[in-house]
């Protein structure tokens, strides 16, 4: 047969082989291009074809030979794409993993509760820096150098001139809002604080609060009680509160309030050490002296001021009886909480 016609005959079986799998098209690369197939073997003939049509001979030779490669190249690209993730064992119609997503920390979910039940009264967020300065750390909320209350809470210092700490309440923010803020001013301060105390299963050197301020005309120790015991009701549904005189230095008079302990029922236990109440935090009448820091009449206005430990709260709204187990990041203990409406 003809030479040329021999690669017109190859031309037109390359055109039609229907190849479905790479096996097929591998057989495909044999049967062409490979060394031993058949263009190979018609560039073997090149020696048998006259000088004068060696030109044309090469030309539709390479055609035919680019032809074959190109389909071959193609197809391959194609095969390769959806047979490697067959080859791999990926399965496109099997039911996917249920992916597992985090759940909210139990504290995040009590600390934003919180913030739910004193937005419903009319308090909103302010917040203010971790690190902060003396003036609304300690001197602005009536504690001057020197004052041994500033011992009440042991203070990680971050200045060697002591005038940068990590805040040991949120109640420096509660200065900034009073600094910027005209009364009426009713807000709440949820945010995290540090103190230098030796970590056990009721304390730990960084907690959260949430405290609240609420500054107008004829606020009166009342009114606190009165929030407080909202407060309650809406968390742990009971008004289980009481309230022991304390000491603040920027609360006048100044209380602590308890919260019956839902851990063991009253009956005693670690985190109430026994005496059936779980101290939740510190409460009082702004004391005029920090009202005048931050330029807000005395004479005219009031004010009451709480601060709450979250982590407190979150323990015996869980009845968790270790604190430390919030620093832990077990999975097996933090997917037991689920969030609240
Ligand atoms: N700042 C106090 C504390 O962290 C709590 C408190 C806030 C007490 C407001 C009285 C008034 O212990």
């Amino acid at each position: 047969m003809d030479l040329f016609e021999k690669i017109k005959q190859v031309t037109e079986e390359i055109n039609s082989e229907v190849i479905q799998n790479s096996e097929s098209l591998e057989k495909f690369r044999i049967k062409y291009i490979g060394t031993k197939g058949l263009i190979k073997d018609l560039m073997g003939e090149m020696k048998n074809i006259p000088n004068e049509r060696k030109r044309e001979f090469g030309q539709v030779l390479n055609e035919v030979k680019n032809l074959a490669e190109e389909k071959w190249m193609g197809l391959k690209e194609k095969f390769d794409q959806t047979e490697s993730s067959i080859d791999k064992g990926i399965d496109y119609t099997a039911p996917g993993y249920p992916s597992s997503i985090g759940t909210k920390h139990p504290v995040s979910i009590v600390r934003d509760r919180m913030i739910q039940i004193f937005e419903k009264i009319g308090f909103s967020v302010f917040e203010g820096p971790e690190i902060e300065d003396d003036w609304h750390n300690f001197t602005a909320l009536n504690t001057p150098q020197d004052h041994p209350s500033r011992d009440m809470q042991d203070t990680f210092f971050i200045t060697e001139d002591k005038n940068t700490v990590l805040r040991t309440h949120t109640s420096s923010a509660q200065i900034r809002a009073m600094e910027t803020q005209k009364p009426p001013i009713r807000i709440i301060t949820p945010g995290r604080v540090f103190r230098n105390e030796t970590i056990s299963a009721r304390a730990h050197c960084s907690f959260h609060q949430v405290e609240g301020l609420y500054i107008d005309e004829n606020v009166s120790f009342a009114d606190l009680k009165q929030t407080v015991y909202y407060f309650a009701k809406e968390m742990f549904g009971s008004e289980n509160v009481r309230f022991r005189p304390s000491f603040f230095p920027f609360t006048e008079p100044s209380a602590e309030m308890d919260i019956s302990c839902f851990i063991c029922d009253q009956k005693g236990c670690a985190v109430c050490k026994g005496s059936g109440w779980v101290e939740i935090g510190g409460c009082g009448m702004v004391d005029p002296n920090v009202l005048k820091n931050c330029n807000i009449d005395s004479e005219k206005y009031t004010g009451f001021a709480f601060g709450m430990g979250v982590e407190r709260i979150t323990m015996l709204k869980y009845q968790i009886n270790d604190l430390r187990l919030f620093w832990e990041n077990d999975t097996r203990f933090l997917k037991q909480f689920v969030t609240e409406g």
